[in-house]
């Protein structure tokens, strides 16, 4: 499976990604990382593996539309089987998301379809949910919307503060999204409309 990923910070997600290629854990190659920001800290983890960076800058392009044309159209030179969000801060529009349908991933730091959008751990905390998670899903235009492909559970504890439950969630994350593409890579993923289809071994 040939791996674009699309980042905005530093860029855990992305490590644990390229961590799990390299044991053989994802049958993948990472073939492109893209960011809509000059150099976040997730390029280092890029670089340190020969990984090709791009930053597409949004001041170059008065319109999301353009904007996601562009990033479409540098993405698309790489041949992504699948394209990976992994804290990427921009909303997608279709202009993008028609260019690869049923292939763009986001990860989430709540159970969605709760606690969408920013801040999701901080939401939680004060809602009073007593556990959260991590979810990925499929992307469509909305924001966090998408079709939910797996979910991993935390809990959600009294004296919890955003950033301990978001370091709770933040290590399933790790896990759970090389696990997600994973299933993609072995083809056993897949969409149909807005049904989520993931064919279970033992199951
Ligand atoms: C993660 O919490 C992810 O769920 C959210 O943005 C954060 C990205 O963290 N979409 P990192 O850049 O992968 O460390």
């Amino acid at each position: 499976l040939r791996l674009a990923v699309l980042v905005s910070g530093r860029g855990t997600n992305l490590k644990a990604i390229i961590d799990a290629v390299e044991v053989g854990a994802l049958q993948a190659q990472v073939v492109g990382v893209f960011s809509d920001r000059p150099d976040p800290y997730a390029f280092e983890h890029a670089r340190e593996r020969n990984i090709p960076t791009v930053f597409v800058d949004p001041k170059k392009y008065p319109s999301r539309e353009e904007y996601d044309t562009a990033l479409a159209r540098q993405v698309m030179e790489l041949k992504p089987g699948c394209i990976a969000l992994a804290g990427f801060m921009r909303v997608l529009t279709p202009v993008f998301l028609n260019a690869f349908p049923g292939r763009v991933l986001n990860i989430h730091p709540s159970l969605l379809p709760s606690f969408p959008g920013l801040e999701a751990q901080r939401q939680a905390l004060e809602y009073g949910v007593r556990y959260s998670g991590c979810t990925v899903h499929f992307v469509d235009p909305g924001v966090d919307t998408g079709p939910i492909i797996i979910q991993s559970v935390v809990p959600v504890y009294q004296d919890d503060t955003p950033e301990t439950l978001a370091d709770r969630i933040l290590a399933k994350e790790h896990l759970t999204y090389p696990a997600a593409l994973q299933l993609f890579a072995e083809g056993r993923l897949r969409l149909e409309g807005r049904r989520v289809i993931i064919d279970w071994e033992n199951r």
